[in-house]
């Protein structure tokens, strides 16, 4: 069993997906801490409400970046924790914690990368009039949003969407993307080399996604 630290900033509807994943008895993945920076994230009520080790670190209340991010790395290492995923987690991270956890911390973003990275992508995304959009899990590396990518997930863009109906329709597909990814790295069939993921044994990939569709 892959031992899972997730970090969250809010709602935490990933969160509740890895939750119910790693209640099946056939996943490779068990949570063994959830940690937020907001006191106040729903999240944490998610992870109380099964049971799991629920730590609020307010990053308000530490003097420093680093010192708010050694708290948080304490907690993961004593919880031993050996895979982070950020599931909404909105703090930026030094290169520090990057480097502490190189290879070993993933993130799930609400868009195709390296399309559309960081804040107000659903907006960005109907701005710009692409027809297909997604989402991704990805390595974290010191930039944000991005890192060598894992899996990625093609969601139509229907007339008439606003960002609100984006976001729904692409949550739909994170919640299934992220218990994936994790399960993939938990079976070992994930390696990362010159910094692009390569798979042992992943399954096929399904068909293509017309968007409109063929007629
Ligand atoms: C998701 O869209 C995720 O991709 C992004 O932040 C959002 C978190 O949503 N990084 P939730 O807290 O998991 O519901």
């Amino acid at each position: 069993m892959l031992k899972l630290g997730v970090l969250i900033s809010g709602r935490g509807t990933n969160l509740q997906s890895l939750i119910e994943s790693c209640q099946r008895a056939d996943f490779p993945a068990e949570i063994v801490t959830v940690i937020s920076n907001r006191p106040d994230a729903l999240g944490l009520e998610r992870a109380r409400h099964h049971g799991l080790k629920a730590v609020a670190l307010d990053h308000k209340a530490f003097k420093s970046r680093e010192a708010f991010e050694r708290a948080m790395d304490g907690e993961l290492k004593s919880a031993g924790v050996e895979l982070v995923c950020n599931a909404g987690f909105m703090r930026i991270l030094t290169d520090w914690f990057v480097d502490e956890w190189m290879d070993r911390q993933i993130n799930i973003h609400p868009s195709l990368l390296p399309a559309f990275r960081g804040i107000h992508v659903h907006e960005r995304v109907l701005e710009a009039g692409v027809r297909l959009t997604g989402c991704t899990v990805h390595y974290v590396r010191a930039e944000m949003d991005a890192g060598p990518i894992i899996a990625q997930a093609a969601v139509p863009v229907l007339p008439g969407d606003k960002p609100e109906d984006l976001e729904v329709r692409v949550l739909q597909s994170e919640h299934r993307l992220y218990p994936l990814a994790v399960r993939l790295i938990a079976e070992g069939k994930v390696r990362v080399e010159n910094e692009r993921v390569v798979f042992t044994d992943a399954p096929a990939p399904g068909t293509p996604l017309f968007s409109p569709g063929l007629a």
